[in-house]
């Protein structure tokens, strides 16, 4: 990322605003308080999702509050700073919506808001998320696997990559001139990895629907990849034979590599990777390679250098 702000966050930038957490209740509240006001209904703008199954895939660790995951965000179409999307995305129009998903596929679809919800049974997924900056949450998200989608596309033989847009409107995002990367915001994984159970479309949080600086009305979501991966406001999917662009790639190339998997062992050229700050806590602790979910997810990568492919 374009970190204006010493890579070294400081506590004041993941507590920023008491508009949304006053901060000395926060203190003094303690974890067990902490997770009573994250699940507390007056805190829900969004509309509640029904039919959402638990799924096996999440994590047992416990949630980051509602009100730290959409007021701590990168979506740089409405901002560079981390209170930004929340506080200029109120407006952003969701709906109608389409998202088109072509290429090399033998059934071409556009699905409109309706299409996106019904594509598979929702489930709710608790998964870690790193961010490269080196903090993390633990999000519980709802949506449905990426490949229940890719499958009713049908890709072709010669689709190998995904590649993924996301809406972009001058007009509506006016703070996105200057943050320093192109828009519309672009990001691609290998086909494989775009296959893997774990790789959401997610459409929800928290058991509601995806408020609109976290992503909405869809975003993916590849929990053993640096956040960045996780494409908000999706427009568009193309299944294509070359590797496609990504947006952080095409800004900063020696530091944001295709592959972004979470990897302790392989610095930012600016900053380790090898701890991170699981938000609200204040200490560090050890990043896992792949996020923790190598045991699924490491033989995707077989005897390839993730140096190298970073
Ligand atoms: N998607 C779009 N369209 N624009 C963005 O700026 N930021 C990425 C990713 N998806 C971004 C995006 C980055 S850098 C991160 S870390 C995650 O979204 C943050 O997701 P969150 O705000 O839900 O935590």
């Amino acid at each position: 990322m374009l970190i204006r702000k010493a890579p070294e966050f400081r506590y004041s930038q993941i507590t920023p605003r008491d508009v949304y957490f006053n901060r000395r209740t926060f203190l003094a509240a303690g974890t067990a308080a902490i997770g009573a006001l994250a699940t507390s209904n007056s805190l829900f703008a969004g509309e509640k999702l029904s039919g959402v199954s638990k799924s096996p895939l999440s994590t047992d660790e416990k949630p980051t509050p509602f009100d730290l995951i959409t007021h701590y965000n990168n979506f740089y179409e409405f901002g560079s700073d981390k209170e930004d999307p929340a506080a200029n995305s109120g407006n952003f129009r969701t709906s109608p919506w389409t998202m088109k998903v072509e290429g090399e596929v033998g059934k071409p679809k556009v699905f409109d808001l309706d299409a996106l919800f019904k594509i598979a049974p929702l489930e709710e997924r608790i998964y870690r998320h790193r961010c490269v900056e080196r903090w993390s949450m633990v999000i519980p998200w709802v949506g449905f696997p990426l490949n229940a989608l890719l499958k009713q596309v049908e890709p072709t033989s010669k689709a190998k990559y995904v590649a993924f847009e996301s809406y972009y409107d001058k007009k509506q995002m006016p703070k996105a001139r200057g943050t320093g990367i192109e828009f519309p915001y672009v990001e691609g994984l290998r086909l494989d990895e775009a296959m893997h159970p774990l790789t959401l479309l997610v459409v929800g949080l928290y058991g509601e629907k995806l408020p609109n600086q976290d992503g909405a009305p869809i975003r993916l979501v590849v929990p053993w990849k640096y956040g960045f991966k996780s494409i908000k406001s999706l427009v568009r999917i193309r299944l294509v034979e070359k590797q496609p662009p990504t947006a952080w790639n095409l800004s900063a190339p020696n530091e944001y590599g295709f592959y972004s998997n979470v990897n302790p062992e392989v610095d930012h050229p600016r900053w380790s990777q090898a701890k991170e700050r699981r938000l609200p806590e204040l200490s560090s602790r050890n990043t896992v390679k792949f996020n923790g979910y190598g045991d699924q997810v490491a033989k995707l990568y077989t005897g390839m250098d993730l140096r190298k492919n970073y």
